[in-house]
């Protein structure tokens, strides 16, 4: 079983859950399109929550949208999870479970997967298919070329974005930051080393005329506008972000739902400001 998580992890799981019904009961009255379930980060379908003395599980995004089956189900489940012991658990809670749903598992990266759904969507065979989509990693492992590839498709995406945990800890307050970490930044946001560097600092000069940077003050924030800047360059529409948010309340990730459908944005907007309070 997966372990991780806080009371954010229930409020994400819910979060998605409400939309995924009120999108089935707007497709339930367009019949023609087949519905799938897309889930980059599955897990195993459980998540375990430990203290110091204590347990407790919680039913896992996958499981939770197999059950649903009113107003309807999905038609196809897709799940993809990298650590094979994690897939082993995941067909026994899924797949094994549920042996009348059409449920797909692979065990490969999510970033490869994403590539190959927007193939998918432009062939033949997925002329007729809708895509709700949840990418929810724990860190930043989702490549910017990936949700690139998605624009123009049919796809309504929740994306958790590590914009505290992920982000903000590689932007070092005196800009002195690894190639490392630069690379993975540039792949996450798919943007140079310059453009971070002149969204997130100030470049000054010290008495001695040696350039120096002064990260901004608000980079939690700063980082999680950036992406939605960016969602809104493969998407028409990107909701307000639910803030997950730390016992400190610092913001550890921004969730956002982006769609080319306003519509979408209207309920996820309104699911996400009941969240937020
Ligand atoms: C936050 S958990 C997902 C929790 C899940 N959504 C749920 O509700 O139970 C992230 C999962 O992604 C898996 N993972 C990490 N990197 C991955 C990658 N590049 N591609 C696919 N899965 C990955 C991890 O093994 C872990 O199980």
């Amino acid at each position: 079983m997966n372990q991780f998580g806080g009371d954010w992890t229930d409020k994400k799981i819910e979060i998605l859950v409400e939309y995924a019904k009120a999108y089935l009961v707007i497709m339930n009255k367009r019949s023609y399109w087949k519905l799938m379930y897309f889930d980059g980060f599955a897990g195993t379908g459980f998540i375990v929550k430990e203290n110091t003395v204590d347990f407790n599980i919680t039913i896992g995004a996958a499981r939770r949208i197999i059950e649903i089956d009113s107003p309807k189900p999905f038609d196809e489940y897709y799940f993809v999870e990298k650590n094979s012991n994690k897939v082993k658990q995941l067909i026994q809670n899924t797949k094994k479970a549920y042996p009348q749903k059409k449920i797909y598992i692979q065990e490969e990266d999510c970033n490869k997967k994403m590539c190959d759904l927007a193939v998918f969507l432009k062939s033949k065979k997925g002329k007729y298919h809708k895509i709700l989509a949840y990418i929810d990693p724990c860190g930043m492992q989702v490549e910017w070329k990936s949700i690139e590839n998605l624009k123009g498709l049919p796809v309504d995406m929740w994306v958790l974005v590590p914009t505290g945990l992920g982000v903000n800890r590689l932007l070092k307050k005196n800009g002195q930051i690894s190639d490392a970490w630069i690379k993975r930044l540039e792949l996450f946001l798919g943007l140079s080393r310059e453009e971070i560097e002149s969204f997130f600092y100030m470049k000054v000069q010290n008495l001695f005329n040696q350039d120096m940077f002064i990260k901004s003050s608000d980079a939690i924030n700063k980082s999680g506008q950036l992406y939605k800047k960016r969602l809104e360059e493969v998407f028409e529409f990107v909701s307000k972000p639910f803030e997950l948010k730390n016992s400190a309340n610092t913001i550890m990730y921004h969730l956002y739902l982006a769609s080319n459908n306003k519509a979408a944005i209207t309920i996820a907007n309104d699911i996400v400001n009941k969240y937020n309070r």
